[in-house]
């Protein structure tokens, strides 16, 4: 019998915010869905539901086509929770005034707390909040009294008199937010009961009766990547049905320096999975020869990783499932808030992205989580922390990072220059501090001299940045002595290279790759 757990519905108004909402909700150990304001009204009324949250986004509640409170929020019978467009919704619902504030509230802010029971319980009389909004509620029923307000926003905090309705106009969920987390603590344990039963102990035992009841006798394959999603992902399964699962490692030769020894040697001799590498190398390699164009690139290598794969599957008997390391971010249905497919920039062609027609049935035992629950799963699972702990890897790996044209020779001289900079941010300790560190070679020479020589050779950009999601990233302001230290090391290591630049720019406007 499957579990009923506690949970929190997020209805998705198209805030930016909204999955870290979600991800704040987690961390206080209650499990929390986002959806969006068409939610069916069964699923607002199903059992385990313990409260509803309304985000924040960037309609007006007085536009012509503003999404709207979903059917049956109101008998649902359980708190619910108003944040930014979410309180502006509810309190037109009761028919107060929403308008345009006369400046538009951007950034930190002070309110004064008027109330501090229920929400802000436990929370200083004056704190800082991340306010982030034009509309703002003017007027407010008599059934409601307020909480917290600051110069300009009369109505920063509210409740319901007699509902379980409560209403903030700042965020929370944001971290400027000086005791968000508190308020979403107050809101999720006092005012909806919870309890906080979300544990990843518990959700790998359940995934794992969930994977051996749907599997039975049959077999599964996953194309495994070396990546912390996949990798987590076939570990789980192998843990649920041992070696019904053979997992695929196509090496396609433009991963890091000895990067297919490592992956074949955690899975094979710590994990003693079926586990299967095919070297590639050659095929991708030879149809990556000449080409320049980025995109180009991405195209080649996303065919031949599904073509490659698809070959090798055809070796296995009875297979009647495919492991995906999807994650919840990518299954989120939200609110689109561009109002049609943005631009595409660069077509993100995942490795492991295989397409629907393989005919199997997908078993995703990640779809509920968060990358940092995924690492915590794998970590119960006893995955080394050099797998779990890994910066993000682009599907199509160094292909993307030789600039122009291809070779074995480029790809090997950028692994043995990349293996420096990978080796010194482990010496220096400071792996852990960025989020994303890689070297990119250049398609151009530059006069160097060493000894009493003349040098011409390749130069090789060090690119390091922190960022949240990849969405927008920082440049990581390397020590200097680190730096010192990388890029002597290239330079006399590497034959090849006599030149090494640190990329200074942001995203936006740079994109972290550079091609
Ligand atoms: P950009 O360069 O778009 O990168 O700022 C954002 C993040 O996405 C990764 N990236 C890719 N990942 N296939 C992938 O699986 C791709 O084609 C690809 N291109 C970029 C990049 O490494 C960064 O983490």
């Amino acid at each position: 019998m499957q579990t009923v757990h506690e949970k929190v519905i997020i209805v998705d108004y198209g805030s930016q915010y909204t999955q870290l909402i979600a991800r704040r909700v987690r961390e206080h150990q209650v499990f929390c869905t986002i959806t969006t304001p068409e939610v069916a009204k069964e699923d607002l009324h199903a059992p385990g539901v313990k409260a509803i949250v309304l985000s924040g986004g960037p309609s007006s509640v007085y536009g012509d086509d503003a999404p709207r409170l979903p059917d049956g929020l109101m008998t649902a019978g359980v708190p619910i929770l108003g944040i930014c467009y979410g309180m502006q919704l509810l309190s037109q619902h009761f028919g107060g005034r929403v308008e345009a504030s006369k400046e538009r509230e951007f950034g930190r802010r002070q309110v004064e707390v008027v109330s501090d029971a229920c929400l802000f319980k436990g929370t200083p009389s004056t704190q800082d909040v991340w306010m982030s909004h034009g509309d703002q509620v003017q007027e407010l029923d008599l059934a409601f009294t307020v909480l917290a307000k600051t110069d300009t926003c009369p109505w920063a905090g509210v409740r319901h008199k007699e509902l379980p309705i409560y209403a903030i106009q700042f965020h929370p969920e944001v971290h400027h937010s000086d005791h968000g987390k508190k308020i979403i603590a107050n809101f999720l344990f006092d005012i909806a009961g919870c309890k906080g039963d979300w544990r990843m102990s518990a959700f790998i035992d359940e995934q794992t009766d969930k994977i051996k009841a749907q599997v039975g006798s049959r077999h599964v394959i996953c194309g495994l990547s070396g990546g912390v999603d996949s990798s987590v992902a076939a570990v789980l399964v192998h843990r649920a049905i041992g070696d019904q699962l053979s997992c695929i490692f196509v090496d396609n030769g433009v991963m890091r320096k000895n990067e297919g020894d490592e992956v074949e040697a955690a899975f094979k001799e710590h994990f003693h999975m079926d586990f299967h590498r095919v070297d590639a190398t050659d095929r991708f390699l030879s149809q990556l020869s000449g080409v320049e164009d980025p995109e180009k690139k991405r195209r080649i290598i996303g065919h031949l990783f599904i073509e490659v794969f698809e070959e090798k599957a055809k070796e296995f008997n009875d297979v009647g499932f495919l492991v995906q390391g999807t994650l919840y971010p990518d299954v989120v249905e939200s609110v689109s808030v561009k109002g049609g497919p943005s631009q595409t920039i660069k077509s993100h062609h995942n490795v492991g992205g295989l397409p629907e027609k393989l005919g199997f049935e997908l078993i995703e035992p990640l779809r509920d989580l968060f990358k940092d629950e995924v690492r915590a799963v794998g970590r119960e699972l006893g995955i080394p922390e050099v797998l779990i702990g890994r910066h993000p890897f682009p599907g199509p790996g160094l292909a993307v990072r030789v600039l122009g044209d291809v070779t074995p020779e480029s790809v090997a001289l950028l692994q043995d220059a990349d293996v420096i900079l990978q080796d010194e941010m482990h010496r220096n300790g400071i792996y852990d501090d960025i989020w994303q560190a890689f070297c990119v070679l250049l398609p151009i020479h530059s006069v160097g001299v060493m000894g009493d020589e003349r040098t011409y050779e390749k130069v090789c950009a060090v690119r390091c940045v922190n960022s949240t999601d990849g969405m927008t990233a920082d440049w990581y302001p390397m020590p200097y002595e680190i730096m010192a230290k990388i890029s002597n090391r290239i330079i006399n290591e590497v034959r090849g290279i006599n030149r090494v630049v640190y990329d200074i720019s942001s995203k936006p406007p740079a994109t972290i790759e550079w091609e």
